[in-house]
Protein backbone atom coordinates (compact mmCIF):
# COMPACT_ATOMS: atom_id res chain seq x y z
CA UNK A 1 0.00 0.00 0.00
CA UNK A 2 1.10 3.14 -0.94
CA UNK A 3 0.83 5.78 2.04
CA UNK A 4 1.72 9.59 2.37
CA UNK A 5 2.82 10.42 5.61
CA UNK A 6 2.39 14.61 6.11
CA UNK A 7 3.70 15.99 9.79
CA UNK A 8 2.74 19.87 10.65
CA UNK A 9 2.96 19.38 14.54
CA UNK A 10 5.27 21.95 15.47
CA UNK A 11 7.60 24.40 12.99
CA UNK A 12 8.68 21.23 10.51
CA UNK A 13 6.57 20.82 7.46
CA UNK A 14 7.06 17.56 6.45
CA UNK A 15 5.81 14.68 3.78
CA UNK A 16 6.27 10.87 2.93
CA UNK A 17 5.80 8.60 0.62
CA UNK A 18 5.69 5.18 1.84
CA UNK A 19 5.33 1.81 -0.18
CA UNK A 20 4.96 -1.62 1.95
CA UNK A 21 8.35 -1.68 4.18
CA UNK A 22 10.20 0.79 1.75
CA UNK A 23 10.20 4.54 2.51
CA UNK A 24 9.96 6.25 -1.12
CA UNK A 25 10.38 9.82 -0.21
CA UNK A 26 10.66 11.77 2.86
CA UNK A 27 11.09 15.80 2.45
CA UNK A 28 11.35 18.16 5.34
CA UNK A 29 10.93 22.04 4.94
CA UNK A 30 12.31 23.76 8.27
CA UNK A 31 11.27 26.69 9.62
CA UNK A 32 14.31 27.45 11.71
CA UNK A 33 15.25 30.85 10.23
CA UNK A 34 11.13 32.01 10.67
CA UNK A 35 11.83 31.55 14.24
CA UNK A 36 15.31 31.88 15.00
CA UNK A 37 15.26 35.74 15.28
CA UNK A 38 12.53 35.54 18.25
CA UNK A 39 14.52 32.90 20.01
CA UNK A 40 11.93 30.03 20.51
CA UNK A 41 9.07 29.22 18.57
CA UNK A 42 6.26 31.66 17.40
CA UNK A 43 3.15 29.42 17.00
CA UNK A 44 1.06 31.92 14.60
CA UNK A 45 4.11 32.52 12.69
CA UNK A 46 4.61 28.27 12.40
CA UNK A 47 0.79 27.87 11.17
CA UNK A 48 0.93 31.10 8.82
CA UNK A 49 4.37 29.34 7.08
CA UNK A 50 3.39 25.88 6.70
CA UNK A 51 0.03 27.15 4.90
CA UNK A 52 2.51 28.46 2.30
CA UNK A 53 4.63 25.68 2.17
CA UNK A 54 2.41 22.53 2.85
CA UNK A 55 2.13 21.87 -1.09
CA UNK A 56 5.10 22.63 -2.24
CA UNK A 57 6.67 19.89 0.09
CA UNK A 58 3.35 17.58 -0.92
CA UNK A 59 4.73 17.82 -4.26
CA UNK A 60 8.31 17.51 -3.68
CA UNK A 61 7.46 14.44 -1.67
CA UNK A 62 5.64 13.38 -4.40
CA UNK A 63 8.01 13.53 -7.50
CA UNK A 64 11.05 12.31 -5.27
CA UNK A 65 8.84 9.15 -4.86
CA UNK A 66 8.61 9.35 -8.75
CA UNK A 67 4.74 8.69 -8.43
CA UNK A 68 1.60 11.01 -8.71
CA UNK A 69 -1.24 11.95 -6.15
CA UNK A 70 -3.86 9.24 -7.72
CA UNK A 71 -0.91 6.54 -6.84
CA UNK A 72 -1.40 6.87 -3.07
CA UNK A 73 -3.55 4.38 -1.61
CA UNK A 74 -4.17 5.92 1.61
CA UNK A 75 -2.80 9.29 4.32
CA UNK A 76 -1.62 9.32 7.66
CA UNK A 77 -1.44 12.72 9.19
CA UNK A 78 -0.11 14.16 12.81
CA UNK A 79 -3.70 14.69 14.55
CA UNK A 80 -1.11 16.03 18.11
CA UNK A 81 0.10 16.64 20.31
CA UNK A 82 1.53 20.01 18.91
CA UNK A 83 0.82 23.62 18.15
CA UNK A 84 -3.24 23.86 17.71
CA UNK A 85 -2.97 26.03 14.77
CA UNK A 86 0.21 23.66 12.80
CA UNK A 87 -1.60 20.84 13.28
CA UNK A 88 -4.96 22.15 11.31
CA UNK A 89 -3.01 22.98 8.45
CA UNK A 90 -1.42 19.12 7.95
CA UNK A 91 -4.74 17.93 8.99
CA UNK A 92 -6.82 19.99 6.46
CA UNK A 93 -4.39 19.08 3.65
CA UNK A 94 -4.75 15.36 4.41
CA UNK A 95 -8.79 15.78 4.78
CA UNK A 96 -8.95 17.73 1.42
CA UNK A 97 -6.73 15.02 -0.58
CA UNK A 98 -8.72 12.05 1.25
CA UNK A 99 -12.03 13.83 0.30
CA UNK A 100 -11.30 14.51 -3.15
CA UNK A 101 -9.43 11.24 -4.05
CA UNK A 102 -11.93 8.74 -2.13
CA UNK A 103 -8.96 7.09 -0.23
CA UNK A 104 -8.39 6.31 3.28
CA UNK A 105 -7.05 8.86 6.44
CA UNK A 106 -5.63 7.98 9.42
CA UNK A 107 -4.52 10.55 12.49
CA UNK A 108 -1.56 9.76 13.89
CA UNK A 109 0.17 10.51 17.66
CA UNK A 110 3.52 12.59 17.32
CA UNK A 111 4.58 10.29 19.63
CA UNK A 112 3.96 6.84 18.22
CA UNK A 113 5.46 8.19 15.27
CA UNK A 114 8.72 8.75 17.28
CA UNK A 115 8.33 5.53 18.88
CA UNK A 116 8.26 3.43 16.00
CA UNK A 117 10.80 5.86 13.38
CA UNK A 118 13.13 3.35 14.55
CA UNK A 119 11.31 0.33 12.50
CA UNK A 120 12.05 2.19 9.05
CA UNK A 121 15.35 1.18 9.61
CA UNK A 122 15.56 -1.92 11.18
CA UNK A 123 13.42 -4.73 13.05
CA UNK A 124 13.21 -4.78 16.31
CA UNK A 125 11.60 -6.90 19.13
CA UNK A 126 8.93 -5.90 21.44
CA UNK A 127 9.18 -4.87 24.64
CA UNK A 128 11.63 -1.91 24.54
CA UNK A 129 12.27 1.01 26.58
CA UNK A 130 12.03 3.90 24.68
CA UNK A 131 13.17 7.21 25.52
CA UNK A 132 11.41 9.91 23.59
CA UNK A 133 13.73 13.84 24.29
CA UNK A 134 12.37 16.51 21.65
CA UNK A 135 12.10 20.27 22.11
CA UNK A 136 8.61 19.62 23.28
CA UNK A 137 8.57 16.36 24.82
CA UNK A 138 10.96 14.52 27.31
CA UNK A 139 9.60 10.89 28.45
CA UNK A 140 10.15 7.50 29.46
CA UNK A 141 7.58 4.61 27.99
CA UNK A 142 7.48 1.24 27.65
CA UNK A 143 6.24 -0.28 24.41
CA UNK A 144 4.47 -3.72 24.86
CA UNK A 145 3.39 -3.64 20.83
CA UNK A 146 2.66 -1.88 18.17
CA UNK A 147 -0.18 0.60 19.57
CA UNK A 148 0.56 -0.63 23.27
CA UNK A 149 2.51 1.95 25.42
CA UNK A 150 2.93 2.40 28.50
CA UNK A 151 4.00 5.59 30.15
CA UNK A 152 7.30 5.23 33.25
CA UNK A 153 7.87 8.78 33.28
CA UNK A 154 8.07 12.25 32.25
CA UNK A 155 9.34 15.71 32.51
CA UNK A 156 8.19 17.72 35.51
CA UNK A 157 8.97 21.03 33.75
CA UNK A 158 11.38 21.87 30.37
CA UNK A 159 12.06 19.31 27.90
CA UNK A 160 15.18 18.24 27.29
CA UNK A 161 15.70 19.87 23.93
CA UNK A 162 14.21 22.94 25.86
CA UNK A 163 17.34 23.18 27.91
CA UNK A 164 20.13 22.81 25.63
CA UNK A 165 17.47 25.90 23.56
CA UNK A 166 17.35 28.00 26.69
CA UNK A 167 21.02 27.07 27.28
CA UNK A 168 22.30 27.98 23.90
CA UNK A 169 20.18 31.09 23.88
CA UNK A 170 21.91 32.37 27.19
CA UNK A 171 25.21 31.64 25.48
CA UNK A 172 24.24 33.47 22.48
CA UNK A 173 24.02 30.56 20.27
CA UNK A 174 20.89 31.30 18.35
CA UNK A 175 17.97 29.01 18.17
CA UNK A 176 17.93 25.79 17.98
CA UNK A 177 20.69 25.37 19.91
CA UNK A 178 21.15 21.80 21.05
CA UNK A 179 23.64 21.28 17.79
CA UNK A 180 25.89 23.89 18.19
CA UNK A 181 26.11 22.72 22.24
CA UNK A 182 26.91 18.95 20.36
CA UNK A 183 29.24 20.47 18.39
CA UNK A 184 30.70 22.96 20.54
CA UNK A 185 31.01 20.26 23.88
CA UNK A 186 33.45 18.38 21.29
CA UNK A 187 36.76 20.28 22.63
CA UNK A 188 35.52 20.77 25.77
CA UNK A 189 35.79 18.94 28.91
CA UNK A 190 32.71 17.38 30.42
CA UNK A 191 33.94 17.62 34.02
CA UNK A 192 35.20 21.13 33.99
CA UNK A 193 32.26 22.44 35.98
CA UNK A 194 29.86 20.37 38.24
CA UNK A 195 26.32 21.04 37.46
CA UNK A 196 23.65 19.24 39.48
CA UNK A 197 21.67 16.48 38.19
CA UNK A 198 18.00 16.43 39.29
CA UNK A 199 16.31 13.15 40.41
CA UNK A 200 12.53 13.64 41.31
CA UNK A 201 11.96 11.80 44.58
CA UNK A 202 9.38 9.53 44.58
CA UNK A 203 9.23 8.95 40.70
CA UNK A 204 12.40 8.01 39.58
CA UNK A 205 11.23 7.87 36.09
CA UNK A 206 10.44 11.50 35.61
CA UNK A 207 12.69 14.56 34.82
CA UNK A 208 13.71 17.79 35.56
CA UNK A 209 15.98 20.70 33.88
CA UNK A 210 14.88 23.55 35.43
CA UNK A 211 16.60 23.62 37.70
CA UNK A 212 19.84 23.31 35.38
CA UNK A 213 18.66 26.10 33.54
CA UNK A 214 19.10 28.19 36.62
CA UNK A 215 22.58 26.43 37.28
CA UNK A 216 23.95 27.72 34.49
CA UNK A 217 22.21 31.45 34.79
CA UNK A 218 23.80 31.89 37.96
CA UNK A 219 27.45 30.25 36.62
CA UNK A 220 27.24 32.66 34.00
CA UNK A 221 26.77 35.77 36.53
CA UNK A 222 29.32 34.53 38.93
CA UNK A 223 31.54 33.78 36.77
CA UNK A 224 31.44 35.87 34.45
CA UNK A 225 29.44 38.45 35.06
CA UNK A 226 26.12 37.54 33.21
CA UNK A 227 23.54 39.77 33.86
CA UNK A 228 20.24 38.42 33.51
CA UNK A 229 17.76 39.38 30.30
CA UNK A 230 21.55 41.35 28.75
CA UNK A 231 23.49 40.62 25.84
CA UNK A 232 25.44 37.00 26.32
CA UNK A 233 28.40 37.21 27.78
CA UNK A 234 31.73 37.26 25.50
CA UNK A 235 33.71 34.25 26.33
CA UNK A 236 36.74 32.80 25.00
CA UNK A 237 36.31 29.23 22.56
CA UNK A 238 37.77 27.27 25.30
CA UNK A 239 35.45 28.10 28.26
CA UNK A 240 32.73 27.73 25.98
CA UNK A 241 33.43 24.53 25.33
CA UNK A 242 33.81 23.73 28.55
CA UNK A 243 30.29 25.04 29.73
CA UNK A 244 28.63 23.19 26.47
CA UNK A 245 30.50 20.28 27.27
CA UNK A 246 29.55 20.18 31.13
CA UNK A 247 25.89 21.43 30.61
CA UNK A 248 25.49 18.67 27.83
CA UNK A 249 26.61 16.09 30.17
CA UNK A 250 23.98 17.13 32.97
CA UNK A 251 21.69 16.38 30.83
CA UNK A 252 23.00 13.05 29.82
CA UNK A 253 23.04 11.77 33.00
CA UNK A 254 19.65 12.97 33.90
CA UNK A 255 18.80 10.91 30.69
CA UNK A 256 20.60 8.13 30.39
CA UNK A 257 20.32 6.99 34.01
CA UNK A 258 16.40 6.28 34.72
CA UNK A 259 16.67 5.20 30.81
CA UNK A 260 18.92 2.39 31.86
CA UNK A 261 17.64 1.90 35.40
CA UNK A 262 14.16 1.26 34.06
CA UNK A 263 14.92 -1.32 31.45
CA UNK A 264 17.07 -2.76 34.43
CA UNK A 265 14.33 -2.88 36.53
CA UNK A 266 11.74 -3.87 34.17
CA UNK A 267 14.21 -6.79 32.87
CA UNK A 268 13.83 -6.11 28.56
CA UNK A 269 17.36 -5.42 27.14
CA UNK A 270 16.56 -2.85 24.77
CA UNK A 271 16.41 0.71 25.19
CA UNK A 272 15.04 2.73 21.88
CA UNK A 273 15.98 6.32 21.53
CA UNK A 274 13.98 8.90 19.35
CA UNK A 275 13.28 12.90 19.23
CA UNK A 276 15.70 15.60 18.22
CA UNK A 277 18.24 15.75 20.97
CA UNK A 278 18.48 11.40 20.29
CA UNK A 279 20.61 13.24 17.34
CA UNK A 280 23.06 14.64 20.36
CA UNK A 281 26.46 12.20 19.82
CA UNK A 282 27.18 12.09 23.75
CA UNK A 283 23.59 10.91 24.60
CA UNK A 284 23.76 8.46 21.72
CA UNK A 285 27.68 7.03 22.76
CA UNK A 286 26.83 7.27 26.03
CA UNK A 287 23.35 4.80 25.66
CA UNK A 288 25.21 2.52 23.40
CA UNK A 289 28.75 2.38 25.69
CA UNK A 290 26.50 1.80 29.01
CA UNK A 291 23.72 -0.39 27.71
CA UNK A 292 26.72 -2.46 25.95
CA UNK A 293 28.30 -3.17 29.80
CA UNK A 294 24.66 -4.06 30.83
CA UNK A 295 23.95 -6.50 28.65
CA UNK A 296 21.61 -4.42 26.69
CA UNK A 297 21.29 -2.89 23.14
CA UNK A 298 20.65 0.90 22.74
CA UNK A 299 19.00 2.00 19.43
CA UNK A 300 18.75 5.33 18.07
CA UNK A 301 17.39 6.22 14.67
CA UNK A 302 20.06 8.15 12.43
CA UNK A 303 19.30 11.83 12.83
CA UNK A 304 17.01 12.77 9.69
CA UNK A 305 14.31 9.92 11.52
CA UNK A 306 15.11 11.42 15.40
CA UNK A 307 14.33 14.71 14.39
CA UNK A 308 10.56 15.50 13.05
CA UNK A 309 9.71 14.23 10.00
CA UNK A 310 6.96 12.51 7.97
CA UNK A 311 8.11 8.98 7.16
CA UNK A 312 7.66 7.98 11.02
CA UNK A 313 4.16 9.34 10.90
CA UNK A 314 3.61 7.56 7.38
CA UNK A 315 5.00 4.42 9.17
CA UNK A 316 2.85 4.50 12.32
CA UNK A 317 -0.01 4.95 10.22
CA UNK A 318 0.92 2.32 7.60
CA UNK A 319 0.20 0.13 9.98
CA UNK A 320 -3.34 0.86 11.18
CA UNK A 321 -4.15 1.75 6.86
CA UNK A 322 -3.14 -2.07 6.37
CA UNK A 323 -5.72 -3.12 9.14
CA UNK A 324 -8.11 -1.42 6.95
CA UNK A 325 -8.78 1.41 10.11
CA UNK A 326 -9.40 4.68 9.02
CA UNK A 327 -10.72 8.01 10.75
CA UNK A 328 -13.54 9.92 9.67
CA UNK A 329 -13.47 13.49 7.71
CA UNK A 330 -14.48 14.92 10.89
CA UNK A 331 -11.24 14.12 13.04
CA UNK A 332 -10.04 16.74 15.15
CA UNK A 333 -6.41 17.84 16.06
CA UNK A 334 -6.22 17.47 19.25
CA UNK A 335 -3.17 19.65 21.06
CA UNK A 336 -1.84 17.95 23.56
CA UNK A 337 -3.44 14.13 22.66
CA UNK A 338 -1.89 11.61 25.20
CA UNK A 339 -0.18 8.44 23.77
O1 LIG B 1 12.07 16.30 17.49
P1 LIG B 1 12.44 17.71 17.12
O2 LIG B 1 12.98 17.95 15.74
O3 LIG B 1 11.22 18.67 17.28
C1 LIG B 1 10.33 18.59 18.34
O4 LIG B 1 9.33 17.83 18.22
O5 LIG B 1 10.61 19.27 19.35
O6 LIG B 1 13.49 18.22 18.22
C2 LIG B 1 14.07 19.49 18.18
C3 LIG B 1 14.97 19.64 19.40
C4 LIG B 1 15.51 21.05 19.58
O7 LIG B 1 15.33 21.42 20.92
C5 LIG B 1 17.00 20.93 19.24
O8 LIG B 1 17.82 21.84 19.94
C6 LIG B 1 17.27 19.50 19.68
O9 LIG B 1 16.12 18.78 19.29
N1 LIG B 1 18.47 18.94 19.04
C7 LIG B 1 19.59 18.59 19.71
C8 LIG B 1 20.52 18.13 18.74
N2 LIG B 1 19.92 18.21 17.51
C9 LIG B 1 18.67 18.69 17.72
N3 LIG B 1 19.87 18.63 21.02
C10 LIG B 1 21.09 18.22 21.40
N4 LIG B 1 22.04 17.76 20.55
C11 LIG B 1 21.80 17.70 19.22
N5 LIG B 1 22.74 17.25 18.38
ZN1 LIG C 1 8.84 15.56 17.53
Amino acid sequence: MIVLGIETSCDDTAAAVLDGPRLLSSIVSSQDAVHGPYGGIVPELASRHHLVNVLAVLHAALEQAGIGIDAVEGIAVTRGPGLIGSLLVGLSTAKGIAFRRGIPMVGVNHLEGHLLAIFLEREIEFPYVALLVSGGHTSLHLAEGPGRYRRLGATRDDAAGEAFDKAAKMLGLGFPGGRVIDRLARDGDRTAIRFPRAVVRGAKYDFSFSGLKTALREFLRREHGFAAGAQAPSLSASALGDIAASFQEAVVDMLAVPALAAADELGVPRIVVSGGVSANSRLRGRLHDDARRLGMAAYVPSPKLCTDNAAMIAYAGARRLANRERDPLTLNAVASLPL
